[in-house]
C-alpha cells in the first residue's frame, strides 16, 4: 500500500477561466505528485505507524522525529490538496441553509464571511493556506495556516481551504494574489463544503 496520487473530479480546463488548464497540470500532476512521493518515501520508513495521516496528522508527536517534519510537509500537502480539488467545481453551488444560516450567525453575513477569509488568504505571509474549520467547540472560524500545516494538528476540522503558494496562482495571476482569491470564490464547491460541514459540526 501506498498513497496514491486522486485524479481530479473534473476535467484540467474545467475551471476556465476562474483557475487555468496549465496551473492544473503543474499543480496537480507536478506539486501534488511530489508531495505524495515524498510521503511515501517518509512513510516507508516508518511502516509500524500505518498511513493514516489525518490520524498521524492529529497528533504530530507521535510521528517519528526523524520523519515528523518530513510528513508534516508532505503528507499535510497531500491532504490538503486532495481535499483541494474536490472543494472546486464548474457548477453553481451555493452553502445550504443549515450552513448560510451558521455563516451569517458567525460572521453577520456571508459578505463578512468572504471578507475574512479574503483577508486571511491575502495576510498569510509566503506560502500558505487559509481556511474555514469548524473548531473545538463546533464553531465556524476563519484561519490560515503556513506551508502545508493542516488545520487537523490543531485539532480544527478544515471544510473549505485555498491555497495560497505562488505555485497555485503565479501562471495565471502572477503576482496579483487578491485576483486568485476573488476568482476562488466562483469555483468553490459549495456542495462538499456541506458534506463536510455536516460531518464536522
Ligand atoms: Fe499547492
Amino acid at each position: 500500500m501506498a498513497i496514491i496520487l486522486p485524479d481530479l473530479p473534473y476535467a484540467y480546463d474545467a475551471l476556465e477561466p476562474y483557475i487555468d488548464a496549465e496551473t492544473m497540470h503543474l499543480h496537480h500532476d507536478k506539486h501534488h505528485q511530489t508531495y505524495v512521493n515524498n510521503a511515501n518515501a517518509a512513510l516507508e520508513k516508518h511502516p509500524e505507524i500505518g498511513e493514516d495521516l489525518e490520524a498521524l496528522l492529529a497528533d504530530v508527536e507521535s510521528i517519528p522525529a526523524d520523519i515528523r517534519q518530513a510528513l508534516i510537509n508532505n503528507g499535510g500537502g497531500h491532504l490538503n490538496h486532495a481535499l483541494f480539488w474536490e472543494l472546486m467545481t464548474p457548477e453553481k453551488t451555493a452553502p445550504s441553509a443549515e450552513l448560510a444560516a451558521a455563516i451569517d450567525a458567525t460572521f453577520g453575513s456571508f459578505e463578512e464571511f468572504q471578507a475574512a477569509f479574503t483577508a486571511a488568504a491575502t495576510t498569510r505571509f509566503g506560502s500558505g493556506w487559509a481556511w474555514l474549520v469548524v473548531n473545538k467547540e463546533g464553531k465556524l472560524e476563519v484561519t490560515s495556516t503556513a506551508n502545508q500545516d493542516t488545520p487537523i494538528s490543531e485539532g480544527k476540522k478544515p471544510i473549505l481551504g485555498l491555497d495560497v503558494w505562488e505555485h497555485a496562482y503565479y501562471v495565471k495571476y502572477r503576482n496579483v494574489r487578491p485576483d486568485y482569491i476573488k476568482a476562488f470564490f466562483s469555483v468553490i464547491n459549495w456542495n462538499k463544503v456541506d458534506e463536510l460541514y455536516a460531518v464536522a459540526k
